[in-house]
């Protein structure tokens, strides 16, 4: 089965074509990132306006390489001109899947139209997908054909096995789910306030690193150099030894901003208050989702969403899932991440939740739920 996946929920327009759910046939993604770093963030009414003008170029992209179906897309080209519209044939595929929440309005409406009026023009079916359980599919997908079970990019190089604890950690959330099978989960704690992308992002702008905040953390604590440094400074780690399942990161960006008048002549204040912060929120994230391992009695931990591609946390979290145990299974814990450029958005994590939670719905029943919880 060939889904076509749509994407729009925040400031990026993704279209894929993703079969049975595992292999990447293509997968566009176009941002608006260019522009936000200017604004050293999400405008919503301008992602908006940007996903606008490249849907349909973004699909017609994904199209032509993805399956042989050639609608002559050389550059962006304007909504009316769309040889999507004067196209006689639809093309080969079963199902269109798209983002229908959580997200910006504007954004997500752009996706949930365009998906409807394509159901429609070429009388196939839509799969609604919420945005945070696809994040979840980044694991199950791979760009080559294959019949083999194996992923190249998860450690122990097999696709996830339930039941699993999977850590969804992006720009708008941070949630623990148990994961029993494919449209079986039971939620078991997230964020009472912010979310860690959004403590990263946050504490990037306070340290004027830059858009998106995420990465520009992580390559500014990547030029500290903790053995030489004199100074040191140890930033909270919220709720790291609570009873629940829960996280709080607000209180960071409070922390970060007392150090930052404290210490404003120290040189490379900026590079040590990245590395702490990335330390901090990094520690919080992999000592509660092996302790949810643990206490679920789950042999399996599954990494999602944005700041699953922090590579501080993916080996941290790796060298704790080789050394703890969970006390059933008397073998390390298996760990799953996703491809780094498959854990930020993109459409084809939405074809692949949708090939594996299959909930056919007619264009009419279809609509855009900003809210959306999982
Ligand atoms: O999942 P995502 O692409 O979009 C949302 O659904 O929100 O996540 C975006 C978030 C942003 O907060 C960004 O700063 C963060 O993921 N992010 C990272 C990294 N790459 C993206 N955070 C830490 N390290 C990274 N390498
Ligand atoms: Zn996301």
């Amino acid at each position: 089965m060939i889904i076509l996946g749509i994407e729009t929920s925040c400031d990026e327009t993704g279209a894929a074509l993703v079969e049975n759910g595992t292999t990447i046939l293509s997968n566009v993604v176009a941002s608006s990132r260019d522009l936000h770093i200017k604004t050293g963030g999400i405008i919503p009414e301008m992602a908006a306006r940007e996903q606008i003008k490249c849907m349909i170029p973004v699909i017609e992209e994904a199209l032509k390489t993805g399956c042989g179906w050639v609608v002559g897309y050389e550059k962006p080209i304007p909504i009316t001109h769309s040889r999507l519209k004067t196209q006689n044939s639809s093309p080969p595929i079963d199902a269109i899947a798209v983002t229908v929440g959580p997200g910006l309005i504007g954004s997500l409406l752009v996706g949930v139209e365009t998906a409807k009026t394509l159901a429609y023009a070429w009388n196939k079916p839509i799969i609604p997908v919420n945005h945070l359980l696809a994040h979840v599919y980044a694991n199950w997908l791979s760009s080559r054909r294959s019949d083999s079970p194996t992923s190249p990019f998860s450690p122990n190089a097999v696709i996830p096995q339930f039941p699993l604890v999977a850590l969804i950690v992006s720009g708008g959330h941070t949630e623990l789910i148990l994961m029993r099978n494919h449209g079986s989960y039971e939620w078991l704690g997230g964020t009472r306030d912010d979310a860690a992308g959004e403590a990263f992002d946050k504490i990037a702008r306070l340290l004027e690193l830059g858009y998106p905040g995420g990465p520009a953390v992580a390559a500014s604590a990547a030029k500290f150099k903790v053995t030489s440094s004199k100074f040191k400074v140890k930033l909270p780690r919220p709720m790291i030894d609570s009873h629940d399942y829960d996280f709080s990161f607000s209180g960071l960006k409070t922390a970060v901003l007392r150090e930052v008048s404290h210490l404003s002549n120290l040189p490379n204040l900026a590079n040590l208050l990245a590395y702490e912060t990335q330390e901090a929120i990094t520690d919080v994230l992999v000592k509660k989702a092996v302790r949810a391992a643990q206490q679920e009695n789950v042999n399996q931990i599954l990494l999602a969403g944005g700041v699953s591609a922090n590579q501080r946390l993916r080996e941290k979290i790796l060298k704790k899932c080789e050394t703890e145990k969970i006390t059933s299974f008397c073998s390390a814990i298996n760990l799953f991440l996703p491809e780094p450029k498959l854990a930020t958005d993109n459409a084809a994590a939405i074809a692949s939740c949708a090939f594996f939670n299959q909930n056919f719905l007619p264009w009419p029943k279809i609509s855009a739920d900003p809210s959306l919880s999982l």
